[in-house]
């Protein structure tokens, strides 16, 4: 039996393995070293880096995250074989506490991709996690959608990953098809028939496709699972995953039915959300437990009334406990640089003095165009600071625009410090913007998304535009704020690009997440 007290529950974060896993969420290694460091203070106890053999960068982004770890495990992945495997271990062996962690899909359906027979298969997921286990005494196996696998096939597999040497053993619901009883059910049925199984960590890892990848993580709990796999505000593959802030919240607030505690620090959670939407240009839906924008916002007369007597009558948690502030204070024309850096600081943005100082000139100019600046708004003004790229800025921007077309956009754009500009139009002052992005940059990449929404109230409110690009499979998600809705958009439009180009430098030599092939059964 491990001699860890019963009642702790291992948070494993995966926000930048599996969450930089879905469609457009591109970090930059800068913003996967800010996240890993976050991750690391709020008190994750495993932080999986990242894909070690899936590109240079990756291998990069983990062996930095490895070297630069404080507190927590650092833990890479690596499919069923030894090339994988070795790489990972190069990776994450700088750090202080380092994880080996190996997959294969196990179902029948996840079988027939390598084709390989129940025997072959098992032979390999023996001397996998024996060599890595070799490497390195912290190894995690996972049988890649284990919901959908034979129960016999299963229980044979967890044993035989158990006897090579794994110490954690991860359940995933890769499809996000189990339901909480099933999931719960399930480990405690591995634990209670699993040779050996009382001796490791059983994980739960659940997608979110259903709608219950939360449930089905706390009902693995319940059914003995003692390490939780998430991602920050759920981000991931399709639907995304277990949500980090709903799991560390639903075993606080309910702590007293379900007595578990993780080693996270609550406090720090709305800035790492927010973090991680502006950097993976994933914004949090409003409504989105514990850090949507309207979780602790009350509207009607009875809750607001409520609120007022006893905020416990319509508020199960505190704001203060996932680090929202109390009060709340805004900003305005009048307010110095140490106001705006305690504001950003408490917004999760720790700003370099020069960084600082850019932020600050355009706050001024907001302020000067705005009565009152409020928190989105100054989370707007650091996103546009957030140059993924520096391959493509917006040098200057006019448009001509009314009941008489077709309209026109005059465009400086700065193409790799080269200045470049032109006079074209479209229909609409939008697509006359994106029309002369498209002739100073020419590219294939076709426009998938274009959302407007006001970041707060009033005809002089910030507008956030989000572009989604496509190009060959490859998806750059863009977003950029400004008072004027079309420079928003062309903003939010090069954005895209950039990151797009960052995708495709990442998948130059073959090599990515979403590149790499099934198993690489032949090695
Ligand atoms: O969803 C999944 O099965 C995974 C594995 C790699 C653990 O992400
Ligand atoms: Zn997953």
């Amino acid at each position: 039996m491990t001699n860890r007290p019963e009642n702790r529950v291992l948070i494993f974060d995966t926000t930048l393995r599996d969450g930089e896993q879905s469609p457009g969420a591109t970090m930059t290694h800068a913003e996967k070293l800010e996240i890993a460091e976050m991750l690391d203070e709020m008190g994750v106890d495993i932080i999986e880096a990242g894909f070690p053999i899936a590109s240079e960068g990756d291998f990069k982004a983990v062996a930095e995250i490895a070297r630069q770890s404080k507190q927590a495990t650092i833990c890479g992945l690596a499919r069923a074989n030894f090339k994988d495997i070795d790489r990972c271990w190069e990776a994450v062996k700088h750090a202080r506490s380092p994880r080996i962690h190996t997959f294969i899909g196990t179902s029948p359906l996840h079988r027939a991709i390598p084709n390989l027979t129940q025997d072959e298969m098992a032979e390999r997921i023996h001397d996998t996690v024996t060599h890595a286990r070799n490497l390195c005494d912290n190894v995690q196996w996972s049988p890649m959608d284990a919901t959908r696998t034979e129960w016999d096939y299963l229980r044979r597999v967890v044993e035989i990953a158990i006897k090579a040497g794994a110490t954690t053993i991860n359940i995933p619901d890769t499809v996000g098809y189990t339901a909480p009883v099933e999931s719960a059910d399930l480990i405690r049925r591995l634990i209670a028939d699993v040779p050996g199984a009382d001796e490791i960590v059983f994980a739960t890892h659940c997608h979110n496709d259903l709608g219950m990848a939360t449930a089905n993580a706390l009902a693995a709990v319940e059914g003995g699972a003692r390490q939780i796999e998430c991602t920050i505000n759920g981000l991931g593959e399709r639907a995304g995953n277990t949500a980090l802030e709903e799991v560390v919240m639903a075993l606080k607030v309910r702590h007293d039915i379900m007595p578990y505690d993780t080693g996270v620090d609550s406090r720090k959670i709305m800035n790492i959300s927010r973090r991680v939407a502006t950097v993976s240009g994933f914004p949090v839906q409003f409504n989105k437990a514990i850090v949507g924008k309207n979780a602790f916002a009350h509207e009607s007369g009875i809750h607001q009334d409520g609120m007022l007597k006893n905020a416990e009558t319509f508020e199960i948690m505190r704001p203060e406990d996932v680090g929202l502030s109390a009060t709340n204070l805004v900003m305005g024309k009048h307010s110095g640089r140490a106001a705006l850096r305690s504001k950003l600081k408490e917004l999760g943005f720790e700003l370099a003095d020069n960084q600082l100082n850019d932020v600050f000139v355009r706050f001024k100019e907001l302020a000067d165009r705005k009565k009152e600046v409020y928190d989105e708004d100054l989370i707007a003004l650091v996103k546009q600071n957030d140059a993924v790229s520096d391959r493509l800025k917006l040098k200057s921007l006019k448009v001509i625009c009314g009941t008489e077309g077709p309209q026109h956009a005059e465009m400086v754009l700065l193409v790799d410090g080269e200045e470049k500009s032109i006079d074209a139009t479209g229909d609409g002052p939008v697509d006359a913007t994106f029309n002369a992005i498209k002739a100073l940059f020419p590219h294939e990449a076709r426009l998938q998304l274009y959302q407007v929404h006001a970041v707060t109230e009033g005809t002089d409110a910030q507008a956030t535009v989000s572009v989604r690009l496509e190009e060959e499979g490859r998806i750059g998600t863009g977003q950029a704020a400004d008072t004027d809705t079309v420079v928003a958009s062309a903003k939010a439009y090069i954005n895209a690009v950039n990151r797009l180009l960052v995708r495709r430098e990442k998948t130059a030599p073959g090599a990515d997440v979403k590149n790499v092939g099934y198993l690489d059964a032949g090695e």
